[in-house]
């Protein structure tokens, strides 16, 4: 249990947001399988990266980690990677298990990946499945779609044309990665535009993937060529803050070069329809920019569809500035949530309730109608990252008591400085 702050006062001055995790993982793993060595600077250190990390070493690759906070990745090719010694643990990451499901199946040994508890309960049919139809041999727990995963070396990969079910770079990307071992050219269809960080990133390493509208083409048999990365801040991780500015009373946050790559950045979107004061300098190339984030009046909004995928993981901490908005929010299409590190649905509705929200679950999203005044409770991240930090968000705006939050290791999965970042700021 962690006591969490209350009641805070104004927030003000300039923030530096830790490295984007979804671009950390792909660059250890692209890195790792080019020829060369590539340097990472603003690499994220917590959790769900050194799991990727780490089993890049089992693979035999050497990694560097240089006393400025760069990571230096000897890369050895995709066909020089060596046998593990044990299983590879992708501790609490579905992108770590996901991505390289794909890309182990074209690997000339077996490997095993195994994750945490909450990581075996997430779905792999959706990676397994278009697997298995470009040839690979691979299998969850005892005839399950779950981990540990089991993947088992084959002669023979075959291209394949397949029409996304779910919006979901994971599955994309695990697709795409097998595909580099695959015979002809890979082709998927997305519905949706999930985000693009792998197609972006493996043009730069030198890989020939083609996108056109929703279309993506990858030719089989490329070599990567190692390529240096500087990863700009996680725009999951700056949307506690983003929604902390917005919510505590005479606030004004400056945040640094924030990823604003149009396939995460829906939030910005969505709260400044609600009223948001966020001010952008986009940086060349309109990736990434600096915001400042003023204090506030924010009103009630509605938003579905297309836009979901781009602000999937920040869909809690939406929730918790609705709260506070004025008027009825609606949110649809939002189920993945259920099949993320824990049922982020229920979680957000559940213990934001309990601090006085007036949130209602649905099929699909949450209603939530606001503003209501937050107090104190007893709460719990279940484990999951982003709700143990909303939920610290959600306890700066209680004006008494105690808030006791269960689980807060959590926060080191993607932002391990998390509380003491907030606390600096707020003295
Ligand atoms: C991620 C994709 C998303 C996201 C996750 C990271 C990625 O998952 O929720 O936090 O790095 O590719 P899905 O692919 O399941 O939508």
């Amino acid at each position: 249990m962690k006591k969490l702050m209350i009641d805070a006062n104004a927030l003000e001055g300039t923030i530096t947001i830790p490295g984007d995790k979804s671009i950390t993982h792909r660059a250890i793993m692209f890195a790792a399988i080019a020829k060369g060595t590539t340097k990472i600077e603003g690499f994220l250190y917590a959790e769900d990266c050194i799991s990727t990390m780490n089993i890049f070493r089992d693979l035999g690759v050497q990694i560097d980690e240089e006393p400025d906070g760069s990571v230096i990745v000897h890369g050895k090719g995709i066909d020089g990677l060596t046998a593990p010694q044990k299983a590879l643990d992708a501790g609490n990451s579905g992108t770590t298990m996901r991505l390289l499901a794909g890309l182990f199946t074209g690997f000339p040994f077996k490997t095993k990946i195994i994750g945490d508890d909450s990581l075996s309960k997430r779905p792999m049919n959706r990676v397994m499945l278009p697997l298995r139809q470009m040839g690979a041999s691979i299998s969850g727990s005892d005839g399950s779609e779950f981990a540990p995963l089991y993947i088992q070396p084959v002669d023979h990969l075959n291209a394949i044309e397949y029409d996304m079910p779910v919006a979901s770079a994971q599955v994309k990307s695990s697709i795409l990665l097998a595909g580099l071992s695959a015979e002809g050219t890979t082709v998927i269809h997305e519905k949706e535009r999930s985000r693009d960080h792998t197609e972006k990133m493996l043009k730069n390493f030198g890989v020939d993937l083609r996108v056109e509208d929703r279309d993506i083409y990858l030719k089989g048999g490329q070599t990567l060529t190692a390529s240096d990365i500087t990863i700009p801040a996680d725009i999951s991780s700056a949307a506690f803050f983003i929604v902390a500015a917005l919510l505590v009373k005479g606030s004004k946050l400056n945040m640094p070069n924030v990823g604003l790559n149009p396939t995460r950045a829906g939030i910005i979107e969505v709260l400044k329809d609600m009223g948001a004061n966020i001010e952008i300098n986009l940086h060349e190339g309109g990736l990434s920019g600096d915001l400042t984030v003023h204090w506030s009046n924010l009103k009630a909004t509605e938003f579905g569809g297309d836009i979901i995928p781009t602000l999937i993981d920040e869909i809690p901490i939406i929730a918790l500035a609705a709260t506070q908005a004025e008027g009825k929010t609606i949110i649809r299409n939002a189920e993945e949530l259920k099949v993320k590190e824990t049922d982020r649905i229920k979680a957000t509705t559940q213990e934001l309730n309990k601090m006085g929200a007036n949130i209602e679950e649905t099929e699909d999203g949450m209603i939530i109608t606001g503003p209501t005044p937050l107090h104190a409770a007893e709460v719990d991240s279940y484990g999951d990252h982003r709700i143990g930090m909303m939920l610290q968000v959600a306890a700066l705006l209680v004006k008494e008591g105690t808030v006791q939050l269960a689980h807060p290791e959590a926060v080191n999965i993607s932002f391990p400085s998390f509380f003491d970042d907030l606390a600096a700021l707020s003295k």
